[in-house]
């Protein structure tokens, strides 16, 4: 089956050997990843690299989160690498997310090449309403995600990571054109982790998400290229 720009899927890994594995291993059926904390603090910038050259689009997951100048400068610099997504977290505010937009738009502008898309984290899904309460915030846990989402919107940035299950409303609020990219997804009978708040890949998308970001599912499967099948025919359903 054809790769589908719509998964993306996270290599959370510490090792080279172990990426070019997986990216061996799934060949065409994927064209994008994820490259998180674990694996960029652990090889740096040579996986980016590698899947450039491999001919795969990178989301690179390193939810920046400073004051505006650090994380504009952060971000032109990464922008640098050639990928085609970043993010920062909404909680950083609206002119550090201001800056961030702007900072990615001039490097890409700079170097000739398409600017990858800014998004924002508005909440990450492993918080769950006990751990909500425990940090002391009053609003509503689903209220505060659309309205980060909102302020990401406002501030220039084209999407958000968002919980499933918030997507609708992120959408309803934001529009067809704000990207909403979901991680906290489980196929029916794949084991939970440390996610809380989850859907199933057809679920998501009925819900509104552009691009589902899967990493256990996957890559701890026994047969890893077989999950993504399972995975791609069940979100074929719902092209
Ligand atoms: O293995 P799993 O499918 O849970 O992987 C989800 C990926 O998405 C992880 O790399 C995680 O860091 C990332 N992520 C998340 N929740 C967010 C943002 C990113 O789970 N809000």
């Amino acid at each position: 089956m054809k790769a589908d720009k719509r998964l993306i899927v996270a290599i959370d890994v510490h090792s080279m050997d172990k990426v070019q594995q997986l990216v061996e291993t799934l060949g065409d059926s994927v064209n994008y990843y994820k490259v998180g904390m674990e694996l960029f603090y652990s090889v740096g910038s040579q996986v980016i690299t590698y899947l450039r050259a491999q001919g795969k689009d990178v989301f690179l997951d390193l939810k920046l989160h400073d004051i505006p100048n650090t994380v504009g400068q952060g971000l032109a610099t990464l922008t640098g690498l050639g990928v085609s997504m970043l993010n920062v977290h909404a909680s950083g505010g609206p002119a550090m997310m201001k800056a961030g937009a702007e900072a990615v738009r001039k490097k890409a502008d700079e170097m000739g090449i398409e600017r990858p898309k800014l998004i924002a984290v508005t909440v990450l899904t492993s918080i769950n309403s006990a751990e909500w309460s425990a940090l002391g915030y009053d609003l509503d846990l689903s209220k505060q995600v659309v309205h980060l989402a909102k302020l990401a919107q406002q501030a220039g940035l084209d999407g958000v990571v968002a919980s499933p299950q918030e997507a609708e409303a992120i959408r309803a609020i934001c529009g067809d054109e704000f990207v909403i990219v979901t991680p906290g997804i489980r196929p029916s009978g794949a084991a939970i982790n440390d996610q809380s708040r989850i859907a199933t890949p057809a679920g998501a998308l009925k819900n509104g998400a552009h691009q589902l970001v899967i990493g256990r599912p996957i890559t701890a499967a026994e047969n890893p290229r077989q999950a993504v099948q399972a995975i791609l025919e069940e979100m074929r359903d719902k092209a």
